[in-house]
């Protein structure tokens, strides 16, 4: 017997993808519930290619009918309606960061730290509750684990170039419109962003933080040491520009001990969830137009930094809704499925 599953936020850009992610890995879902606000209550997503979900409002909604759900409908939301799922007894993946940080929530990365789900069940003293790390530090850990577990890696700097799906599907339709506007000299209005998105960069994600830093740059470093090791000390400085779907990353790493490009590349060529596309060449790289719509997390332009003992550099592209975002929530399902942690 397979899953009962709801996909909280399911009218979204990342609810859209987990309802298309779960369908395409043929997760062994015998129920799915579409849920969103109460105003969306009739309306029709896709589930995979062929059949169709009629959303359902999450107000209304009985967790007890569920044994796995997938959130990703904000962090307000997920305060309110995932402690009443998880009291329910429906195992929540929860994509916002109102968890991340708890001692009693597993932050979840699959391919890095997958021994984890069942601390977080009720019978062991638990919420009920696992949250997904941001988008950005997604994939980042990813690729860094591998190098981490060869050769020990102590600083990460790391440069964003963040897409606007990252921000949901209003901030989607606002570069949309914008773009078109501008073609015909309209007047450019920010209202998801704080400046105009079309044709330009801005340096600010999320809320500003006493120390300058935004909060989007303090999740990655906070997360990068929970999901894989206190001791790495990590700077972020995160932009948000004018791309749909797909974050990249510029990663300049620094290790304990001494590592070779070649053993990078090997390494990384034969991580869980990573290509390796480098031919330093025209084209000999992935952008984030070609990491849209896949599964994996594409490393390009590995190479020596030779301005400290060890170190490298190489530019990480991924898809933000799968990734960062749908794909992670689906695999934190399969484990607990492949496991069968609830006792079914
Ligand atoms: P709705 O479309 O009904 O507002 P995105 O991040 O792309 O903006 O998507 C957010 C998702 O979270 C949408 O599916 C949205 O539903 C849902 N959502 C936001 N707030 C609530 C809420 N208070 N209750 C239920 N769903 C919510």
């Amino acid at each position: 017997m397979g899953y009962k599953v709801a996909v909280v936020g399911a009218t979204g850009a990342v609810g859209r993808e987990m309802l298309q992610t779960l369908a395409e890995r043929n997760f062994p879902a015998d129920k799915v519930y579409a849920l969103a606000s109460s105003k969306s209550t009739g309306q029709e997503v896709s589930y995979g290619d062929d059949k169709v979900l009629t959303v359902e409002a999450l107000d209304k909604f009985d967790f007890a009918k569920a044994e796995i759900a997938l959130f990703s409908a904000g962090g307000d939301t997920a305060k309110t309606y995932a402690p009443i799922a998880g009291q329910a007894g429906c195992l929540v993946i929860d994509n916002s960061s109102a968890f991340r940080m708890d001692v009693d929530v597993p932050l979840m990365v699959p391919e890095v730290n997958p021994g984890s789900v069942a601390s977080c069940l009720t019978e062991n003293g638990g919420r009920n509750i696992i949250a997904n790390p941001n988008c950005s530090t997604a994939q980042l850990v990813v690729a860094l684990k591998p190098l981490h577990d060869a050769f020990m890696v102590k600083r990460v700097v790391v440069s964003t170039y963040q897409a606007v799906s990252g921000a949901g599907r209003p901030a989607m339709d606002e570069l949309f419109n914008q773009t078109k506007g501008i073609y015909v000299n309209d007047t450019v209005q920010p209202e998801i962003f704080t400046k105009q998105i079309a044709f330009n960069a801005i340096p600010h994600i999320d809320v500003f933080l006493d120390d300058g830093f935004t909060r989007e740059e303090w999740k990655m470093t906070a997360e990068t040491k929970k999901i894989l090791d206190p001791t790495i000390e990590l700077v972020a400085h995160c932009v948000r520009i004018p791309v749909f779907v797909g974050h990249s990353e510029a990663v300049f790493i620094e290790t304990e001990r001494p590592m070779t490009e070649k053993a990078v590349r090997n390494l990384l060529n034969e991580a869980p969830g990573v290509i390796v596309v480098d031919h330093r060449a025209n084209e000999g790289y992935v952008t984030p137009h070609e990491a849209a719509g896949e599964d994996a997390v594409y490393i390009s332009r590995i190479r020596q930094d030779p301005t400290v003992p060890n170190g490298m550099v190489f530019w990480c592209v991924s898809d933000n809704l799968r990734k960062g975002a749908a794909l992670n929530s689906v695999q934190i399902a399969e484990l607990i499925a492949a496991q069968d942690i609830r006792g079914r």
